[in-house]
């Protein structure tokens, strides 16, 4: 039997599809917990989380905090514009003076692509990847699949054809969605104009799915496959990245009620957060009957349980 390293979790690109079903079957067995339907955990009970949190954060930091309480574990939480890499030090240097103090795992967010992975090789302690610059946000992808899997009552979606739209080039989200989404099965179209879904996209990430399923295609035309999606993910204009749009960019690739009618019944609407609202979906979208948008928000509490336990768990 080939042994395969678990030992942190940086991205989902080189994942093996086990791996990341057995990952997404724990976080569902974990769905209760975070619904209040069952109670709370204590596995990881006197266990201690640092939150290095470099780049702003509302839905992954706040969501790592609560799953981590959510099986009895303390965090701590380091953010940049508070810490001292605000005075120069360097990511490494940070990630190993947290280490030293003798925390169980850090979880890191940082604007360079790659830095999670860097870190890794530094620190002693498993390393948890919330978002690295343009490169990966695995616990995103896996609970953007979950919330998928969820809604479309199968965690197998072979058949099934997910349009994600807008900014993929800047987007870490989309990367790692992609990879979870076609390892299990899915077949994901890359939607926007050519500078935010460049057509180099479709080998990248085709090339790059070691385990996936599914195929990867990149499209221009948002309205011609709105009839064949089983789900549509609305990306962020990351403008802090240097996004530029036309100003006919809603109106070609903005989810509005007439294009939400277009999809198939039973079609649902996702989107990573944060929201532009009136840009990426207007409200009649974000907060329509399709959307799954919050689903996303509860599936990622119980995904951040599941890769804490998998890293922390007592079978370790
Ligand atoms: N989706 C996501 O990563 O949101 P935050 O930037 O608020 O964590």
């Amino acid at each position: 039997m080939t042994s395969v390293s678990t030992r942190h979790v940086l991205g989902l690109r080189e994942m093996p599809r086990e791996r990341l079903v057995g990952l997404l079957e724990s976080a569902s067995s974990l769905l209760p917990v975070v619904t209040g339907e069952s109670g709370p955990r204590d596995a990881l009970a006197a266990r201690v989380i640092a939150n290095l949190f470099l780049e702003n954060s509302t839905r992954t930091r706040v969501s790592f905090t609560v799953a981590a309480h959510r099986l009895g574990a303390t965090t701590v939480d380091l953010l940049g514009s508070t810490s001292s890499a605000s005075k120069g030090e360097t990511l490494v240097d940070t990630a190993r003076n947290v280490a030293a103090m003798g925390v169980d795992a850090i979880v890191i967010r940082c604007g360079a692509s790659g830095g999670a992975h860097l870190v890794s090789r530094h620190v002693d302690c498993p390393v948890i990847n919330a978002g690295d610059g343009t490169c990966e946000h695995p616990t995103q992808g896996l609970l953007d699949a979950l919330a998928l899997t969820q809604a479309l009552g199968s965690l197998d979606l072979t058949g099934c054809t997910i349009g994600i739209t807008g900014d993929i080039v800047h987007s870490r989200v989309a990367r790692s969605a992609a990879y979870a989404l076609t390892s299990i099965g899915a077949d994901v179209i890359l939607i926007g104009p050519p500078s935010m879904a460049p057509r180099s996209l479709e080998g990248l990430l085709a090339g790059l799915n070691q385990t996936g399923r599914g195929t990867v295609r990149v499209c221009e035309d948002f309205e011609g496959v709105l009839p064949i999606l089983d789900a549509a993910m609305m990306l962020r204009v990351q403008f802090e990245r240097g996004a530029a749009i036309t100003s006919d960019y809603a109106a070609m690739y903005g989810m509005t009620p007439a294009r939400a009618a277009r999809l198939p019944e039973g079609a649902f609407i996702m989107h990573p957060g944060p929201i532009n609202r009136g840009l990426e979906l207007d409200n009649e979208t974000a907060d329509g009957p399709r959307s799954i948008i919050l689903n996303q928000v509860t599936s990622g509490v119980a995904v951040r349980m599941a890769v804490l336990l998998e890293q922390l768990g007592p079978h370790l």
